[in-house]
């Protein structure tokens, strides 16, 4: 199918309101992988935005944190383990985020791009949740302009699977990555209870994840089969 004939029918879909919408327009679709470090978001990311791209899709795929300058900045703090407090840390995922939407995300989905993320606004829910900040005021700082995805997949690992899958990364990426830590961030994923997110088993295969990602977006946006 063509993207603009799919895109007509996913908006047609959220006219009849089985989509929530933030008021903005918004004609791609927007997907969202998220879940604990190791979890297998990345892979995902890869093997969705392909078999939507086979569907004549144009997609891009994008990160959080991001290449931009204060995602830089975050990982640049990030080598420094406890240079920075709970506060500042959400400052600068929010000025990424912000940054994000506005420069990369919704032109991308004006244009009728299909947006596939690894991490959003979930993470910080889950990792600066983690950290203590309550998840009301986490929200209240996106309120101004976050857009909300058509599904989030919650790709949930236990702890200790996602931490051996990433065992050889770089020190650098591991700030976060302490398994207390970690359960903390994934009984907040787990506990999200957002209409556009869904759980997924992550300890099966990727090909088997894969699979699962695709059945439940084919269930809600059929007109991809
Ligand atoms: P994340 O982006 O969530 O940190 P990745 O997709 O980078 O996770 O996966 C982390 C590691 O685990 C990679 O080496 C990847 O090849 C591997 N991996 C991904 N998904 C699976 C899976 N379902 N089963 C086993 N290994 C996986
Ligand atoms: P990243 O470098 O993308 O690592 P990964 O490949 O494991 O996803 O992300 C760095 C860390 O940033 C990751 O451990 C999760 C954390 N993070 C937050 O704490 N809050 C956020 O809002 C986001 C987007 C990420």
């Amino acid at each position: 199918m063509q993207s603009s004939q799919f895109i007509s029918k996913i908006n047609q879909r959220r006219k009849n309101g089985s989509q929530k919408m933030t008021g903005r327009v918004k004609k791609g679709l927007f997907i969202v992988l998220e879940g604990i470090d190791g979890s297998g978001k990345s892979t995902q990311v890869e093997l969705l935005a392909r078999r939507l791209r086979k569907k004549g899709l144009k997609v891009i795929t994008l990160r959080e944190p991001t290449e931009g300058r204060w995602g830089q900045k975050i990982r640049e703090l990030s080598k420094e383990r406890g240079s920075i407090t709970p506060e500042k840390e959400l400052d600068l995922f929010i000025k990424d985020r912000r940054e994000n939407v506005l420069k990369n995300i919704k032109p991308a989905l004006e244009a009728g791009q299909t947006v596939i993320l690894d991490r959003y606004f979930y993470s910080t829910l889950a990792y600066q949740g983690a950290r203590g900040i309550p998840l009301e005021k986490i929200k209240r700082r996106h309120q101004s302009f976050i857009l909300i995805p058509d599904l989030v997949f919650i790709i949930d690992v236990p702890v200790t699977v996602g931490l051996k899958r990433i065992k050889d990364r770089p020190v650098i990426y591991r700030l976060f990555e302490e398994k207390s830590y970690l359960q903390k961030v994934r009984r907040i994923f787990l506990s999200l209870k957002d209409p556009e997110c869904v759980v997924i088993d992550g300890r099966s295969s990727a090909d088997a994840v894969g699979r699962k990602i695709w059945s439940l977006l084919t269930k809600k946006f059929p007109a991809l089969k």
